[in-house]
Protein backbone atom coordinates (compact mmCIF):
# COMPACT_ATOMS: atom_id res chain seq x y z
CA UNK A 1 0.00 0.00 0.00
CA UNK A 2 2.69 2.68 1.09
CA UNK A 3 4.47 1.57 -2.22
CA UNK A 4 1.48 2.34 -4.28
CA UNK A 5 0.68 5.57 -2.51
CA UNK A 6 4.56 6.53 -3.33
CA UNK A 7 3.82 5.46 -6.97
CA UNK A 8 0.91 7.62 -7.33
CA UNK A 9 2.43 10.65 -5.27
CA UNK A 10 5.32 10.61 -7.94
CA UNK A 11 3.11 11.65 -10.55
CA UNK A 12 2.59 14.64 -9.36
CA UNK A 13 4.90 17.59 -10.81
CA UNK A 14 2.94 20.82 -8.89
CA UNK A 15 4.09 24.14 -10.80
CA UNK A 16 4.29 27.13 -8.48
CA UNK A 17 1.73 29.13 -10.72
CA UNK A 18 -0.64 28.42 -13.56
CA UNK A 19 -2.94 30.33 -14.77
CA UNK A 20 -6.82 29.11 -14.97
CA UNK A 21 -8.23 29.15 -18.61
CA UNK A 22 -11.55 28.15 -19.72
CA UNK A 23 -13.64 27.76 -22.54
CA UNK A 24 -14.64 31.84 -21.52
CA UNK A 25 -11.43 32.98 -21.75
CA UNK A 26 -10.68 31.54 -25.52
CA UNK A 27 -13.73 32.36 -26.41
CA UNK A 28 -13.39 36.38 -25.69
CA UNK A 29 -9.87 36.29 -26.87
CA UNK A 30 -11.19 35.09 -30.11
CA UNK A 31 -14.40 37.49 -30.01
CA UNK A 32 -11.10 40.66 -29.62
CA UNK A 33 -9.43 38.44 -32.69
CA UNK A 34 -12.24 39.49 -35.21
CA UNK A 35 -13.66 42.27 -33.32
CA UNK A 36 -11.58 44.13 -36.20
CA UNK A 37 -10.60 45.89 -33.74
CA UNK A 38 -6.97 45.05 -31.89
CA UNK A 39 -6.21 48.31 -30.14
CA UNK A 40 -6.67 49.45 -26.45
CA UNK A 41 -9.80 50.74 -24.98
CA UNK A 42 -12.24 49.08 -27.42
CA UNK A 43 -15.44 47.32 -25.80
CA UNK A 44 -13.78 44.37 -23.84
CA UNK A 45 -11.55 47.29 -21.95
CA UNK A 46 -14.99 48.89 -21.17
CA UNK A 47 -16.36 46.17 -19.80
CA UNK A 48 -13.65 45.73 -17.87
CA UNK A 49 -13.46 49.19 -16.18
CA UNK A 50 -17.82 49.25 -15.97
CA UNK A 51 -16.73 45.65 -14.27
CA UNK A 52 -14.51 46.98 -11.61
CA UNK A 53 -16.63 50.27 -11.14
CA UNK A 54 -20.22 48.14 -10.52
CA UNK A 55 -18.36 45.32 -8.57
CA UNK A 56 -15.55 46.93 -6.78
CA UNK A 57 -16.90 50.55 -6.68
CA UNK A 58 -13.61 51.35 -8.30
CA UNK A 59 -13.75 54.67 -10.62
CA UNK A 60 -11.45 56.30 -12.53
CA UNK A 61 -9.61 52.76 -13.70
CA UNK A 62 -7.20 52.96 -16.46
CA UNK A 63 -6.38 49.77 -17.82
CA UNK A 64 -2.32 49.62 -18.55
CA UNK A 65 0.10 47.74 -20.15
CA UNK A 66 1.84 46.47 -16.59
CA UNK A 67 1.53 47.44 -12.99
CA UNK A 68 4.98 48.78 -13.34
CA UNK A 69 3.49 51.38 -15.91
CA UNK A 70 1.46 51.96 -13.64
CA UNK A 71 3.45 53.17 -10.78
CA UNK A 72 5.22 54.80 -13.47
CA UNK A 73 2.53 56.61 -14.49
CA UNK A 74 1.98 57.87 -10.53
CA UNK A 75 5.66 58.94 -10.75
CA UNK A 76 4.84 61.35 -13.93
CA UNK A 77 1.77 62.30 -12.51
CA UNK A 78 3.61 63.47 -8.75
CA UNK A 79 6.22 65.21 -10.70
CA UNK A 80 8.89 63.15 -9.07
CA UNK A 81 12.09 64.61 -9.67
CA UNK A 82 16.14 64.93 -8.19
CA UNK A 83 15.89 66.18 -4.77
CA UNK A 84 12.48 64.75 -3.87
CA UNK A 85 12.49 61.83 -1.50
CA UNK A 86 9.85 58.57 -1.80
CA UNK A 87 9.51 56.33 1.16
CA UNK A 88 9.00 52.96 0.55
CA UNK A 89 9.69 49.47 1.90
CA UNK A 90 13.17 47.92 0.49
CA UNK A 91 11.20 44.40 0.61
CA UNK A 92 9.23 44.66 -2.51
CA UNK A 93 9.40 44.04 -6.33
CA UNK A 94 12.40 46.82 -8.44
CA UNK A 95 9.01 48.39 -10.21
CA UNK A 96 7.88 50.17 -6.98
CA UNK A 97 11.49 51.65 -6.80
CA UNK A 98 12.23 52.11 -10.47
CA UNK A 99 9.01 54.15 -11.18
CA UNK A 100 10.91 56.67 -8.39
CA UNK A 101 14.44 56.09 -9.61
CA UNK A 102 13.25 56.49 -13.10
CA UNK A 103 12.06 60.31 -12.54
CA UNK A 104 15.22 61.23 -10.49
CA UNK A 105 13.78 60.85 -7.12
CA UNK A 106 15.61 58.90 -4.23
CA UNK A 107 13.86 56.16 -2.71
CA UNK A 108 13.93 56.11 1.32
CA UNK A 109 13.77 52.19 2.35
CA UNK A 110 11.53 51.75 5.42
CA UNK A 111 11.01 48.59 7.56
CA UNK A 112 8.20 46.33 7.58
CA UNK A 113 6.55 44.41 9.94
CA UNK A 114 6.77 40.98 11.25
CA UNK A 115 3.41 40.02 11.23
CA UNK A 116 2.00 40.89 7.20
CA UNK A 117 6.21 42.57 5.56
CA UNK A 118 3.96 45.39 4.91
CA UNK A 119 5.52 48.58 5.43
CA UNK A 120 5.61 49.41 9.04
CA UNK A 121 3.44 52.45 9.46
CA UNK A 122 4.96 53.40 13.07
CA UNK A 123 8.84 54.08 11.31
CA UNK A 124 7.19 56.21 8.90
CA UNK A 125 7.12 59.07 10.29
CA UNK A 126 10.71 59.37 11.25
CA UNK A 127 11.93 59.02 7.84
CA UNK A 128 9.45 62.35 6.29
CA UNK A 129 12.09 65.06 5.69
CA UNK A 130 11.52 68.62 3.86
CA UNK A 131 12.06 66.45 0.72
CA UNK A 132 9.60 63.99 1.32
CA UNK A 133 7.27 63.89 -1.82
CA UNK A 134 5.33 60.75 -1.55
CA UNK A 135 4.95 57.49 0.27
CA UNK A 136 3.94 54.57 -1.91
CA UNK A 137 3.30 51.11 -0.07
CA UNK A 138 2.59 47.74 -0.47
CA UNK A 139 0.54 45.80 0.02
CA UNK A 140 2.49 42.35 0.67
CA UNK A 141 0.46 39.29 -0.21
CA UNK A 142 -2.93 41.01 -0.63
CA UNK A 143 -3.03 42.13 2.51
CA UNK A 144 -3.47 45.84 2.85
CA UNK A 145 -0.89 48.03 4.70
CA UNK A 146 -2.43 50.18 7.83
CA UNK A 147 -4.39 52.62 5.67
CA UNK A 148 -5.79 54.44 8.52
CA UNK A 149 -2.22 55.62 10.22
CA UNK A 150 -0.36 55.90 6.86
CA UNK A 151 -3.23 58.28 5.35
CA UNK A 152 -3.34 60.49 8.66
CA UNK A 153 1.00 60.91 8.51
CA UNK A 154 0.30 61.67 5.04
CA UNK A 155 -2.31 64.26 5.74
CA UNK A 156 -0.69 65.64 8.48
CA UNK A 157 2.90 65.83 6.45
CA UNK A 158 1.07 67.06 2.94
CA UNK A 159 2.55 64.19 1.46
CA UNK A 160 1.23 61.77 -1.29
CA UNK A 161 0.26 58.38 -0.89
CA UNK A 162 0.49 55.29 -3.73
CA UNK A 163 -0.54 51.99 -3.14
CA UNK A 164 1.52 49.51 -5.19
CA UNK A 165 -1.54 47.16 -5.07
CA UNK A 166 -0.09 45.01 -7.44
CA UNK A 167 -1.40 41.76 -5.38
CA UNK A 168 -4.13 43.13 -4.05
CA UNK A 169 -6.90 43.09 -6.31
CA UNK A 170 -9.79 41.67 -4.54
CA UNK A 171 -8.84 42.85 -0.86
CA UNK A 172 -10.76 45.14 0.94
CA UNK A 173 -9.63 47.50 3.83
CA UNK A 174 -12.60 48.67 6.12
CA UNK A 175 -14.96 48.57 3.52
CA UNK A 176 -13.31 49.93 0.40
CA UNK A 177 -11.01 47.85 -2.61
CA UNK A 178 -7.30 48.20 -1.70
CA UNK A 179 -6.21 50.65 -4.39
CA UNK A 180 -9.12 53.16 -3.92
CA UNK A 181 -7.62 54.73 -0.94
CA UNK A 182 -4.19 56.64 -1.27
CA UNK A 183 -4.12 59.04 -4.26
CA UNK A 184 -3.36 56.69 -6.70
CA UNK A 185 -3.26 52.84 -6.44
CA UNK A 186 -1.94 50.13 -9.33
CA UNK A 187 -2.82 46.87 -9.68
CA UNK A 188 -1.22 44.07 -11.74
CA UNK A 189 -3.24 41.34 -14.14
CA UNK A 190 0.29 39.49 -14.57
CA UNK A 191 0.29 36.15 -15.24
CA UNK A 192 1.24 35.04 -11.82
CA UNK A 193 -1.19 37.56 -10.10
CA UNK A 194 -5.18 36.27 -8.94
CA UNK A 195 -6.68 37.62 -12.24
CA UNK A 196 -4.44 37.73 -15.20
CA UNK A 197 -3.78 38.83 -19.00
CA UNK A 198 -0.52 37.61 -19.58
CA UNK A 199 1.00 41.34 -18.81
CA UNK A 200 -1.00 43.86 -17.44
CA UNK A 201 -2.09 46.29 -14.67
CA UNK A 202 -4.08 49.29 -14.01
CA UNK A 203 -3.73 52.72 -12.60
CA UNK A 204 -6.60 53.94 -10.48
CA UNK A 205 -6.57 57.66 -9.96
CA UNK A 206 -8.46 58.48 -6.66
CA UNK A 207 -7.01 62.22 -6.24
CA UNK A 208 -9.29 64.07 -8.96
CA UNK A 209 -6.56 66.58 -9.62
CA UNK A 210 -4.73 63.86 -11.42
CA UNK A 211 -7.30 62.55 -13.39
CA UNK A 212 -7.42 64.81 -16.67
CA UNK A 213 -3.60 64.82 -17.29
CA UNK A 214 -3.53 60.63 -16.58
CA UNK A 215 -5.51 60.07 -19.44
CA UNK A 216 -3.50 62.14 -21.25
CA UNK A 217 0.02 60.34 -20.41
CA UNK A 218 -1.77 56.96 -21.37
CA UNK A 219 -2.45 58.16 -24.55
CA UNK A 220 0.76 59.43 -25.87
CA UNK A 221 1.10 62.77 -24.16
CA UNK A 222 -2.18 63.74 -26.03
CA UNK A 223 -6.14 64.33 -25.55
CA UNK A 224 -7.27 61.37 -27.41
CA UNK A 225 -9.37 60.35 -25.36
CA UNK A 226 -11.47 63.11 -24.88
CA UNK A 227 -11.42 62.94 -28.37
CA UNK A 228 -12.74 59.44 -28.46
CA UNK A 229 -15.79 60.41 -26.10
CA UNK A 230 -16.42 63.09 -28.87
CA UNK A 231 -15.58 65.94 -26.27
CA UNK A 232 -13.27 67.80 -28.79
CA UNK A 233 -12.82 67.82 -32.63
CA UNK A 234 -9.13 66.83 -33.06
CA UNK A 235 -6.72 65.16 -30.49
CA UNK A 236 -3.17 66.58 -30.03
CA UNK A 237 -0.44 66.65 -27.92
CA UNK A 238 -0.65 68.01 -24.63
CA UNK A 239 2.35 66.49 -22.41
CA UNK A 240 4.85 64.23 -22.03
CA UNK A 241 3.52 61.08 -21.94
CA UNK A 242 3.79 57.05 -24.04
CA UNK A 243 1.52 54.51 -24.97
CA UNK A 244 0.24 53.12 -21.73
CA UNK A 245 -3.06 51.04 -22.91
CA UNK A 246 -3.19 47.36 -23.96
CA UNK A 247 -4.75 45.91 -26.21
CA UNK A 248 -8.21 44.63 -26.26
CA UNK A 249 -6.62 40.52 -27.06
CA UNK A 250 -5.61 41.48 -23.17
CA UNK A 251 -8.78 43.00 -22.16
CA UNK A 252 -10.46 40.51 -23.60
CA UNK A 253 -8.67 37.61 -21.54
CA UNK A 254 -8.97 40.24 -18.39
CA UNK A 255 -12.39 40.33 -19.27
CA UNK A 256 -13.11 36.99 -18.99
CA UNK A 257 -10.64 36.03 -15.48
CA UNK A 258 -12.87 38.81 -13.82
CA UNK A 259 -16.11 37.23 -14.90
CA UNK A 260 -15.10 34.27 -12.69
CA UNK A 261 -13.80 36.17 -10.02
CA UNK A 262 -16.23 34.70 -7.27
CA UNK A 263 -15.17 31.07 -8.38
CA UNK A 264 -10.80 32.18 -8.58
CA UNK A 265 -11.12 33.46 -5.25
CA UNK A 266 -12.94 30.95 -3.57
CA UNK A 267 -10.73 28.15 -5.14
CA UNK A 268 -7.48 30.31 -3.61
CA UNK A 269 -9.02 30.63 -0.28
CA UNK A 270 -10.16 27.39 -0.15
CA UNK A 271 -6.55 26.62 -0.60
CA UNK A 272 -5.00 29.13 1.83
CA UNK A 273 -7.24 27.89 4.71
CA UNK A 274 -6.22 24.20 4.15
CA UNK A 275 -2.65 25.08 3.92
CA UNK A 276 -3.75 27.39 6.98
CA UNK A 277 -5.35 24.86 9.19
CA UNK A 278 -2.86 21.98 8.16
CA UNK A 279 0.21 23.54 8.42
CA UNK A 280 -0.88 25.10 12.29
CA UNK A 281 0.29 21.81 13.64
CA UNK A 282 4.03 21.87 12.81
CA UNK A 283 3.60 25.93 14.04
CA UNK A 284 2.39 25.17 17.10
CA UNK A 285 5.54 22.62 17.71
CA UNK A 286 7.46 25.51 16.75
CA UNK A 287 9.22 23.95 13.20
CA UNK A 288 7.59 26.93 11.04
CA UNK A 289 5.86 29.75 10.84
CA UNK A 290 2.56 30.15 9.20
CA UNK A 291 1.34 33.24 6.89
CA UNK A 292 -0.93 35.06 9.53
CA UNK A 293 -5.03 36.09 8.82
CA UNK A 294 -5.23 39.89 8.74
CA UNK A 295 -6.28 41.90 11.80
CA UNK A 296 -5.94 45.24 11.02
CA UNK A 297 -9.55 45.64 9.20
CA UNK A 298 -7.83 43.75 5.76
CA UNK A 299 -9.39 41.04 4.12
CA UNK A 300 -7.66 38.13 2.76
CA UNK A 301 -7.49 37.72 -1.23
CA UNK A 302 -5.21 34.57 -1.36
CA UNK A 303 -2.70 35.88 -3.78
CA UNK A 304 0.08 34.04 -2.01
CA UNK A 305 0.51 31.52 1.04
CA UNK A 306 4.09 31.42 2.50
CA UNK A 307 5.82 29.62 5.62
CA UNK A 308 8.80 30.93 7.16
CA UNK A 309 11.49 28.40 8.07
CA UNK A 310 14.00 29.18 10.68
CA UNK A 311 16.47 30.26 8.95
CA UNK A 312 17.67 30.78 5.46
CA UNK A 313 19.81 27.11 5.67
CA UNK A 314 16.87 25.54 5.96
CA UNK A 315 15.12 27.52 3.42
CA UNK A 316 17.37 26.42 1.32
CA UNK A 317 16.98 22.81 2.54
CA UNK A 318 13.34 22.92 2.41
CA UNK A 319 12.81 24.15 -1.11
CA UNK A 320 15.35 21.39 -2.25
CA UNK A 321 13.44 18.94 -0.71
CA UNK A 322 10.28 19.93 -2.08
CA UNK A 323 11.87 20.14 -5.32
CA UNK A 324 13.08 16.79 -5.01
CA UNK A 325 8.99 15.89 -4.51
CA UNK A 326 7.91 17.39 -7.78
CA UNK A 327 6.73 21.09 -6.10
CA UNK A 328 7.99 23.98 -7.05
CA UNK A 329 8.09 26.98 -4.58
CA UNK A 330 9.42 30.13 -4.70
CA UNK A 331 10.95 32.44 -1.99
CA UNK A 332 10.14 36.32 -2.85
CA UNK A 333 12.25 39.90 -2.93
CA UNK A 334 15.67 40.17 -2.26
CA UNK A 335 15.39 43.60 -0.56
CA UNK A 336 16.31 46.25 -2.88
CA UNK A 337 18.32 47.95 -0.34
CA UNK A 338 20.92 45.08 -0.46
CA UNK A 339 20.99 45.30 -4.00
CA UNK A 340 23.68 46.18 -6.57
CA UNK A 341 21.89 49.15 -8.10
CA UNK A 342 21.15 50.37 -4.52
CA UNK A 343 24.61 50.21 -3.42
CA UNK A 344 25.59 52.59 -5.92
CA UNK A 345 22.05 55.39 -5.75
CA UNK A 346 22.26 55.02 -2.03
CA UNK A 347 24.41 57.32 -0.12
CA UNK A 348 24.16 55.31 3.31
CA UNK A 349 22.77 51.74 3.98
CA UNK A 350 19.26 51.83 5.87
CA UNK A 351 19.22 49.46 9.04
CA UNK A 352 16.09 47.16 8.31
CA UNK A 353 16.13 44.12 10.27
CA UNK A 354 12.88 42.77 9.87
CA UNK A 355 12.92 43.17 6.13
CA UNK A 356 16.29 41.42 5.87
CA UNK A 357 15.92 38.58 8.52
CA UNK A 358 12.45 37.68 7.69
CA UNK A 359 13.04 38.11 3.45
CA UNK A 360 15.51 35.08 4.21
CA UNK A 361 13.10 32.66 5.97
CA UNK A 362 10.36 33.48 3.75
CA UNK A 363 8.91 30.45 1.01
CA UNK A 364 5.93 30.53 -1.22
CA UNK A 365 3.94 27.44 -1.61
CA UNK A 366 2.28 26.49 -5.20
CA UNK A 367 -1.03 28.84 -4.90
CA UNK A 368 -3.37 28.93 -8.34
CA UNK A 369 -6.96 28.52 -8.69
CA UNK A 370 -7.03 25.13 -10.48
CA UNK A 371 -4.62 23.32 -7.89
CA UNK A 372 -6.23 20.27 -7.10
CA UNK A 373 -7.31 18.97 -3.43
CA UNK A 374 -5.06 15.69 -3.50
CA UNK A 375 -2.18 18.31 -5.10
CA UNK A 376 -2.40 20.39 -1.84
CA UNK A 377 -2.58 17.64 0.70
CA UNK A 378 0.69 15.93 -1.52
CA UNK A 379 2.79 19.13 -0.71
CA UNK A 380 1.24 19.63 3.21
CA UNK A 381 2.58 15.37 3.58
CA UNK A 382 5.64 16.94 1.71
CA UNK A 383 6.23 19.24 4.89
CA UNK A 384 5.54 16.86 7.48
CA UNK A 385 7.78 14.55 5.98
CA UNK A 386 10.89 17.67 5.68
CA UNK A 387 10.26 18.19 9.95
CA UNK A 388 9.88 14.29 10.07
CA UNK A 389 6.26 14.71 11.83
CA UNK A 390 3.56 13.20 11.61
CA UNK A 391 0.02 15.00 10.81
C1 LIG B 1 4.57 44.63 -5.36
C2 LIG B 1 4.69 44.58 -6.86
N1 LIG B 1 4.68 45.72 -7.56
C3 LIG B 1 4.77 45.73 -8.90
C4 LIG B 1 4.89 44.56 -9.60
C5 LIG B 1 5.02 44.62 -11.09
O1 LIG B 1 3.87 44.13 -11.73
P1 LIG B 1 3.86 43.95 -13.31
O2 LIG B 1 4.54 42.67 -13.63
O3 LIG B 1 2.40 43.94 -13.66
O4 LIG B 1 4.55 45.12 -13.90
C6 LIG B 1 4.91 43.34 -8.92
C7 LIG B 1 5.06 42.08 -9.66
O5 LIG B 1 5.11 41.01 -9.17
C8 LIG B 1 4.81 43.36 -7.52
O6 LIG B 1 4.85 42.21 -6.80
Amino acid sequence: MGQCYNLIMKKFSIPFNKPSITNKEKKYVLQALYSNKLCGDGAFTKKVNNLFKEKFNVNNFLLTTSCSSALDMSAILLDLKKGDEVILPSYTFVSTANAVVLRGATPVFCDVEKDTMNINANLIEGLITSKTKAIYVVHYAGVVCDMDKIMAIAKKHNIYVVEDAAQAVGSYYKGKAAGTIGDMGCYSFHETKNYAMGEGGALIVNNPKFLERAEIIREKGTNRSQFLRGQIDKYTWQDAGSSFLPSEILAALLLAQLERFDEIMAKRLNIWHTYHTQLKKLEDKGLIELEKEPVNGSTLNAHMFYVLAKDIEERTQLISYLKSKNISTAFHYVPLHSAPFAKRILKEMPDLPVTDSYSARLLRLPMFADLTNKEVEYVINSIYEFYKENR
